[in-house]
């Protein structure tokens, strides 16, 4: 281990006593501070005497199995009780947590930290790297790099601290220059994803505001690099499919055909084949706005509907398949929920009751002709489509097979707009591919 190494130091438990959780939530701030073992001679310092007392987190210690905490007995005064240790000898070691990887490339340097770092040996165990409460400096960062640590560890309760960290510090990561572009993908999409979800849970106007600001993050990064729309699509199509991230991917794909026609507008060589476009102004930040955040949204009425109808998976994940006179309602169910938030722009609404409809009048559910249907619910369709198409559970296609099959319903479509997507989709794949 390299020598700026935060090891935790062997300690002597007779310094020690244990403290029941379930005392410590008759306190508001935490009497002392507490510890848990790391080993038999390691504690690690979990909760700071006068922080607000967390209750959540200690109910989840509790649901772990563990009813104890260690406090210096130096610290312990006569409002808390010590439990006798002999009564107490299999208090869990932390070892029993889970521990949840972050990539050491998303730590800023100069930032304080309030989640502990751990690095993971070969033979499993997790020495503490870095204190939570501490302020990470270059140098460390470095030298984990140098050591080929691209990964670091937290424990799972700390997930929310590391997320609020990345809330915080997200535009800085998008402008790092030692981070691959790939890796900024993961992380801003698994934000983008992570908001989109807390939406569901937190139905208030902030929620809304918050998933705004993660994608206006979100779009700075589409076009801090040539090859960041690529690597969210792939990193999106490795994963698990969730609503979540198709909702990432059609608006990444929308969102880079509208710039592939403003490309079109500017160049004059290419300027008569978007000439159609002409009254819409596609190229405006607040454009893109709309036609992302409608994106994201679209399919939010499936959450709606299942979560209604208790056909979420265990694991609150859409099912595989939502009965078809149940799924025909997803439009106008998500059209009913957003239309409560001040902060959803009318036009992206729009494009939420909108984006079955095609362009023939065959989609749903209101059967509208073309003229009917916005410029950017036509973007969106072809998005939608196509990733449905690829992402299908049943019987996915690759790219080139999807775009066929496209191309066999064009009528569905906007004949201008789908060239132009099949350009964005092909450039995609061929930057993925080198
Ligand atoms: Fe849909
Ligand atoms: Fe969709």
């Amino acid at each position: 281990m390299n020598k700026n190494y935060n090891e935790q130091q062997l300690i002597n438990l007779d310094d020690f006593e244990l403290i029941e959780i379930t005392k410590l939530s008759e306190f508001k701030t935490y009497p002392c501070d507490l510890y848990i073992p790391l080993s038999k001679r390691k504690l690690l310092k979990l909760f700071l005497k006068e922080d607000v007392v967390d209750t959540i987190r200690l109910e989840n210690y509790i649901k772990k199995g563990i009813k104890s905490f260690y406090a210096k007995k130096t610290e312990i005064d006569q409002k808390l009780t010590a439990v006798n240790k002999t009564e107490s000898e299999d208090i869990p070691v932390i070892s029993e947590i889970n521990y949840l990887p972050i990539r050491t490339s998303t730590l800023i340097p100069d930032q304080n930290i309030t989640f502990n770092i751990f690095a993971m040996n070969d033979d499993g165990s997790y020495p503490i790297l870095i204190e939570a409460n501490s302020i990470v400096n270059q140098e460390q960062i470095s030298c984990l790099l140098a050591e080929n640590l691209r990964q670091v560890f937290i424990l799972d309760h700390d997930e929310k601290s590391y997320q609020e960290y990345i809330d915080s510090n997200l535009k800085q990561i998008i402008e790092k220059v030692d981070m691959k572009v790939e890796e900024k993908a993961e992380v801003v999409s698994d934000h983008v994803c992570n908001k989109l979800e807390s939406m569901m849970t937190d139905t208030s106007e902030e929620s809304i505001k918050t998933l705004n600001v993660a994608q206006e993050h979100l779009q700075d990064f589409l076009k801090s690099s040539d090859d960041a729309v690529g690597s969210i699509i792939k990193m999106l199509t490795n994963d698990h499919q969730t609503v979540y991230n198709h909702s990432l991917t059609v608006g990444s794909l929308a969102y880079a055909t509208a710039l592939e026609i403003t490309k079109m507008r500017q160049n004059p060589e290419t300027a008569s084949k978007v000439k159609m476009f002409d009254e819409y102004t596609l190229d405006s930040d607040e454009i893109r706005n709309i036609l992302f955040s409608g994106a994201l949204l679209h399919d939010i009425g499936k959450l709606i509907i299942c979560l209604n109808h208790g056909l979420m998976t265990e694991d609150n994940k859409l099912p595989d398949e939502i009965p078809a006179e149940l799924l025909s309602e997803h439009p106008k169910a998500g059209h009913e929920h957003l239309k409560k938030f001040k902060s959803v722009h009318p036009k992206s609404l729009e494009i939420v009751i909108q984006h079955e409809e095609f362009c023939d009048g065959s989609g749903y559910p209101n059967h509208l002709p073309k003229s009917q249907i916005s410029i950017y619910t036509q973007i969106i369709s072809l998005a939608n489509y196509y990733d449905n198409l690829v992402s299908s559970k049943k019987n996915p296609l690759n790219s080139e097979r999807a775009l066929q099959e496209m191309d066999k319903v064009i009528s569905k479509f906007n004949k201008y707009i789908l060239p132009i997507f099949k350009t964005v989709v092909t450039n995609i794949n061929a930057s993925n591919a080198n």
